[in-house]
């Protein structure tokens, strides 16, 4: 092999790194927000208490131009970005680890909706920065 050659291996080399790299990062950058939609969380919830709080009341509001988003009070504010992440991976993962080894029908939805239980999954930073409506029953 010549000096050359390894250097054009080493450019390609570089170059496919390069392009990988944005790749992967554009996908990751797709994913995170594509988790982050209704759509996504409806895709396994079907949540009679979301809908009548979401979709009825001031919250989609397009009027006022507010509208709260699952992950608005499911998940700490987007401008703690370490937290953010971190939360949305453990409960992503949890999500789908117990979607993929329980049956959802047996899990006891009505035991989350106790205010003890929601201190686990509801983060009230998150609701002050849209609205004050965390503690409201929904
Ligand atoms: C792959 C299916 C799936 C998706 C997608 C999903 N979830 Fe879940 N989620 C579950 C299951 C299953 C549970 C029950 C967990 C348990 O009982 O421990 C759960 C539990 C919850 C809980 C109760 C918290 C707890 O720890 O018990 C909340 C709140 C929640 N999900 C919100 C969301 C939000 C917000 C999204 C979108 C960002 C979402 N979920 C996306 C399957 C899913
Ligand atoms: C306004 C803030 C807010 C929004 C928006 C919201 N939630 Fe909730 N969510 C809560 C609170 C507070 C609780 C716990 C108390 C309760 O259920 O009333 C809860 C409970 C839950 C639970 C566990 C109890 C149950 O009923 O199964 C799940 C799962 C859940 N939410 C998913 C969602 C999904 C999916 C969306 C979007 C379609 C959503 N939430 C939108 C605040 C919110």
């Amino acid at each position: 092999m010549t000096d050359k050659t390894i250097k054009r291996k080493h450019y390609l080399l570089f170059i496919v790194g390069g392009l990988s790299a944005i790749l992967l990062l554009a996908l990751t950058n797709k994913t995170i927000h594509y988790t982050s939609t209704n759509e996504f969380c409806e895709s396994c919830h079907v949540h009679p208490h979301a809908e009548a709080t979401w979709k009825l009341s001031v919250h989609n509001n397009t009027r006022s131009g507010v509208s709260v988003k699952c992950v608005d009070c499911h998940l700490p504010p987007e401008d703690q970005p370490v937290r953010f992440l971190t939360r949305k991976a453990y409960h992503g993962a949890h999500d789908f680890y117990v979607f993929m080894t329980k049956d959802s029908s047996e899990i006891d939805w009505a035991e989350k909706r106790t205010i003890e239980a929601s201190k686990r999954f509801v983060y009230e930073d998150g609701c002050k920065s849209v609205i004050q409506i965390c503690s409201l029953q929904h």
